[in-house]
């Protein structure tokens, strides 16, 4: 198939290329900087230089490549987050998911795309009510804490107009990810004792190896019917659970605990959420649709030996 990846100099799109190449995909990748291009055809693509918020740019370069399929992977992160100003630091990546994904989405009917793929976000979304795990069928988070509003109005919006796109349209909702490139910001704060366990430490986490993101990706590319999918490990986790699991994978000592009002004084209200109260996913429709199966189940064997691994060492799983 002819693919067009949009931000595929990113974490995940280090992972894509090589899978779509090995598939025998023929892969058209977007970098906004030049000095990147040279990397993407490395990684066996055919790299185009374009601004994914320049409609007219996004629109020839779509064209020219006249793919098949169309895949979103345009995020504005890597500058690191802010939980107490968290919309501030999503701010780029909300355009990319709001005026990027219009026109990214009307480039592809332009140019004939028969399929399109963006990626999305599960976790924090997730309505705060009830069990512990949800499904793609469970509503999102009718009131998120007041910083992350634009953000989750943007991933509303994202899933909105890719369901309603004029060719299949399919959304990702990723859970977070770890693994090469991937794991840095966090892996930093729990090393230096910044990321501590506020209150019961109840938030439930689910958990992404960046590998199997990509493979997520490919098995939608090639098999997914339109629709949402949940794209995280078998594992969905307390922070008691999984915080001081990692600290200890990493050799940093214990986090420390606060008590909710002191971790609302330094980290706002979406830090005591994420910690207290957010809740996980369930991967089980993107299994039995997708046909995807993750080769990292469990952040456990993924936090243990696979922050720098692509695949698990043989015989691991
Ligand atoms: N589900 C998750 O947990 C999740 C999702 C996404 C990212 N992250 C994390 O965030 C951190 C940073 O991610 P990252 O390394 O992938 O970097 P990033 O800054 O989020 O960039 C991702 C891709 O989007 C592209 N992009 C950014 N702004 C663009 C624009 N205006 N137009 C077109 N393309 C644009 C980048 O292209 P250029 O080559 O032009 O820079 C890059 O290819 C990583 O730790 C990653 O794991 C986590």
């Amino acid at each position: 198939m002819r693919v067009f990846v949009a931000g595929a100099a990113g974490a995940i799109g280090q992972q894509l290329l090589p899978q779509l190449t090995a598939q025998g995909h023929q892969v058209t990748a977007s970098t906004r900087s030049p000095a990147k291009a040279a990397r993407l055809r490395e990684l066996g693509a055919e790299p185009v230089v374009v601004d994914g918020l320049d409609a007219l740019a996004v629109g020839e370069a779509v064209a020219r490549a006249e793919p098949e399929a169309v895949v979103h992977q345009m995020t504005s992160l890597a500058g690191g987050s802010d939980l107490r100003h968290f919309d501030r630091t999503f701010a780029v990546t909300n355009q990319l998911r709001t005026q990027g994904t219009d026109h990214l989405l009307a480039a592809a009917a332009a140019a004939g795309a028969r399929r399109f793929i963006a990626q999305s976000y599960t976790g924090w979304p997730n309505i705060r009510e009830g069990g512990p795990v949800k499904t793609e069928d469970d509503p999102l988070d009718p009131d998120p804490p007041a910083a992350q509003r634009e953000t989750l109005a943007a991933i509303e919006y994202l899933e909105r107009v890719v369901l309603a796109a004029p060719m299949p349209g399919i959304v990702l909702r990723y859970g977070s990810f770890y693994g090469p490139g991937a794991s840095d910001e966090l892996v930093g704060l729990v090393r230096k004792r910044r990321l501590p366990i506020i209150g019961d430490g109840a938030g439930v986490w689910s958990f992404l190896h960046i590998r199997d993101a990509a493979a997520a990706t490919v098995a939608a590319l090639e098999h997914g019917g339109p629709g949402v999918y949940n794209v995280v490990d078998d594992e969905p986790a307390r922070v008691t659970e999984w915080l001081p699991f990692l600290a200890r994978a990493v050799g940093a000592k214990s986090p420390r605990r606060v008590p909710v009002w002191l971790g609302r004084l330094a980290g706002g209200e979406v830090a005591v959420s994420a910690m207290t109260q957010i809740r996980g996913s369930s991967n089980a429709r993107a299994k039995r649709e997708l046909g995807w199966q993750p080769a990292w189940p469990s952040w456990r064997q993924g936090f243990a030996s696979g922050l720098a691994a692509a695949e698990p060492a043989r015989g691991a799983a």
